[in-house]
């Protein structure tokens, strides 16, 4: 069934080829609006970032909204050393035109998911998942109309990308990635142990710039931008993709494997605060509260991210 979707995210390049890959791909995907979060740069970066992406795939029928400029306890922590000033550093976007919505993002989740039929709703969470949690204090009764939550974060095998033990979307609101994973809805999520493998090789950067089209080629130069920082740090020949699985996975879920365990999140340690607990073998008898990716069929990922940004302008 197609699914009705939200997208809560902090662009950041890799959120806005997920932005462009659920653009591209209207049969399987309807998306409802945008809810920018402080992450990877402030929020007025953030919101305004999400606009510019919806003016270059021409859809400015879709609202963007701001979400919550902070995390719920902590004070915000960027990463403009790997997404630039802006957030969106390669390309040279045009300052947006399109209007940010009056309403507040948290309050739009709620009104979304309060006027939706049951499990009607997938929320797709890119950044910290400050946003989300929120509307689930506010409103715990929206958990109704949520299909499923489907966030890329988190990581066990891989370690952390921001700290040791923590990868960034978890660690910058630990305590909203808590109160999410604790909510009772089917979860998805794909974790570091995913996106590391999902490598933005220069000839898989070369196939999106040849689409030609001028979201292929925002898409290639805003992964050849971030990707530095990535190359410096790791060493590798080419860069992990990270958001954009979330968007893949709605449209085919087979080009994932994992396991339906129990994930918590560490939030009293200061050496490792934000580190999710990825029960992998199932050692404890916590309750299974979500699906944990762990491998990606890389070149079929790839070949759906090509074919998809090949319908936009
Ligand atoms: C996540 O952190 C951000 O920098 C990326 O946009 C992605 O959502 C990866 O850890
Ligand atoms: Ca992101």
């Amino acid at each position: 069934m197609r699914r009705k979707i939200i997208i809560d995210t902090d662009p950041g390049q890799d959120d806005g080829v997920a932005i462009l890959l659920a653009l591209g791909s209207p049969a399987e995907i309807e998306v409802l609006g945008l809810v920018a979060v402080a992450g990877n740069v402030p929020l007025a970066r953030t919101e305004s970032n999400a606009r510019k992406l919806l003016e270059v795939a021409g859809r400015t029928d879709i609202p963007v909204f701001a979400g919550c400029p902070r995390p719920m306890l902590r004070p915000l922590v960027t990463a403009e050393h790997i997404h630039g000033e802006t957030g969106l550093d390669g390309p040279s976007f045009d300052d947006p035109t399109m209007p940010l919505q009056q309403q507040h993002g948290v309050d739009f989740i709620i009104d979304t998911l309060r006027a939706a039929a049951d499990a009607e709703i997938t929320l797709c969470c890119l950044g910290p998942m400050t946003d989300l949690a929120l509307a689930l204090v506010k409103a715990p009764d929206i958990t109704r109309g949520i299909r499923e939550i489907v966030l890329m974060g988190g990581a066990h095998f891989e370690g952390g990308n921001i700290t040791p033990s923590a990868e960034f979307n978890v660690y910058v609101d630990p305590e909203a990635a808590d109160i999410v994973l604790r909510c009772g809805c089917s979860i998805t999520m794909l974790p570091l142990d995913v996106t590391h493998t999902v490598l933005s090789t220069e000839e898989r950067l070369g196939r999106l710039a040849a689409i030609g089209n001028r979201c292929g080629i925002a898409a290639a130069e805003m992964l050849r931008f971030s990707e530095r920082f990535d190359l410096a740090r790791y060493g590798w020949s080419a860069a992990p993709l990270h958001d954009p699985n979330v968007i893949a996975y709605l449209i085919d879920p087979s080009l994932y494997t994992g396991r339906t365990i129990n994930v918590t999140v560490e939030l009293a340690s200061e050496l490792s605060r934000g580190m999710t607990i990825v029960d992998y073998w199932s050692v404890t008898d916590r309750a299974a509260n979500v699906q944990y990716m762990r491998t990606a069929n890389v070149d079929g990922f790839y070949d759906l991210l090509v074919e998809r940004l090949a319908v936009l302008p």
